[in-house]
């Protein structure tokens, strides 16, 4: 097992402290060869667009390798020409699990160590009227935004590990504030027997992520590995790329683009999660909008419920987890 040698301590420090300057640098020439003293290697799901892309925007101007984890490689090329310097695409549909485990392989052949891993892509077409599975048969919003992620850190872990510090971000949403009685159904987390709803599915999954990263935290504890769940506000959305929505739902987001921050405001957030210093030593956090902790919801800090997922993720993925509790201890 892949231990490191210092314990984390305080790993429920408060965020705010130190946090007066953004650790954000400003964009770099795309011809320029300075290579930073301690460049890191962060990969990020879905960053051609949204809050993902203008993540990958300020990781890369701040002299960090972005690696663009994208399931569409001409969209993923476009967003390259803006993101510059030192981004790379990787091939990676989350909805394929023989996806998944192309590009790790490929990530494990091209790098010793990954420092950041941003769980950011997710499915959210809420226009959907019936289930939609995935090749491999498990319904489509559940794997791509929960078992997938699971599946994407486990196969990493060891690159995580050998980093001299690494983070893992997942990403929920704040709209769970709304769905106050979502849990995560155990008995029919696919809607195989109950009736399909697209949002219940999306806001079980995001509930999902946030017990995936209190899982996380205990398994990695006496590790250098941190993980933390950055809650997602209200981000204007590109409507342009959701061309089948119908025509109330398309109102329904222009209205709420209304109160909503843009993707670069929220992707702040995420390069402060991934980058600065004052978040060393925070794992199992919440991480608010703009940068500061919350509490996560009552329901997914249960232990019971957190082993209980963890443990039907993955039998249904039918693999072990890479590291354990009894692992880290030794
Ligand atoms: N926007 C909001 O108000 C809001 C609120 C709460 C939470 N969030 C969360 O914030 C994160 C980013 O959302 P966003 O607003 O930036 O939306 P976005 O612009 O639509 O970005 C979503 C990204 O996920 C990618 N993706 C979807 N399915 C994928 C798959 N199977 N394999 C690989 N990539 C896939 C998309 O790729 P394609 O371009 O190929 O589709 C896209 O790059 C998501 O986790 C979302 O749940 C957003």
């Amino acid at each position: 097992m892949r231990t490191r040698p210092r314990f984390v301590k305080h790993r429920f420090q408060s965020l705010e402290n130190n946090v007066t300057a953004v650790e954000i640098l400003p964009p770099r020439p795309i011809s320029s060869t300075v290579t930073p003293m301690k460049q890191k290697t962060v990969i990020i799901t879905g960053a051609n667009s949204g809050i993902g892309k203008a993540a990958a925007k300020y990781i890369s101007a701040a002299g960090h390798r972005v690696i663009m984890a994208c399931r569409n490689a001409e969209r993923a090329a476009q967003a390259q020409i803006e993101i510059g310097a030192d981004s790379i695409v990787g091939e990676l549909d989350l909805a394929s699990r023989s996806s998944i485990h192309q590009f790790t392989d490929w990530v494990h052949r091209e790098f010793d160590a990954v420092d950041v891993l941003i769980n950011n892509a997710a499915d959210f077409d809420l226009s959907r009227t019936e289930r939609e599975m995935t090749p491999d048969g498990f319904e489509r919003i559940w794997f791509t935004n929960h078992l997938a992620p699971v599946l994407l850190t486990d196969r990493l872990m060891d690159r995580l590990v050998s980093s001299p510090q690494g983070r893992i971000l997942n990403i929920s949403s704040k709209g769970l504030l709304m769905h106050p009685f979502q849990i995560v159904d155990l008995k029919d987390p696919m809607f195989g027997k109950r009736p399909y709803s697209p949002a219940k599915a999306y806001y079980q999954s995001k509930l999902a992520q946030i017990m995936h990263t209190r899982w996380l935290e205990q398994q990695l504890t006496g590790t250098m590995v941190t993980a933390n769940c950055i809650r997602v506000t209200n981000v204007r959305i590109d409507l342009s790329r959701f061309t089948n929505l119908p025509q109330w739902m398309k109102n329904l987001y222009s209205i709420k683009s209304l109160f909503s921050i843009t993707p670069e405001k929220m992707a702040e957030t995420y390069a402060k999660a991934a980058l600065n210093e004052s978040a060393r030593d925070v794992s199992g956090a919440m991480i608010d909008y703009p940068f500061k902790q919350t509490a996560p919801p009552v329901y997914a800090k249960d232990p019971l419920v957190i082993e209980q997922v963890m443990q039907l993720t993955f039998k249904q993925l039918g693999i072990q987890p890479s590291i354990s509790f009894e692992d880290a201890q030794t």
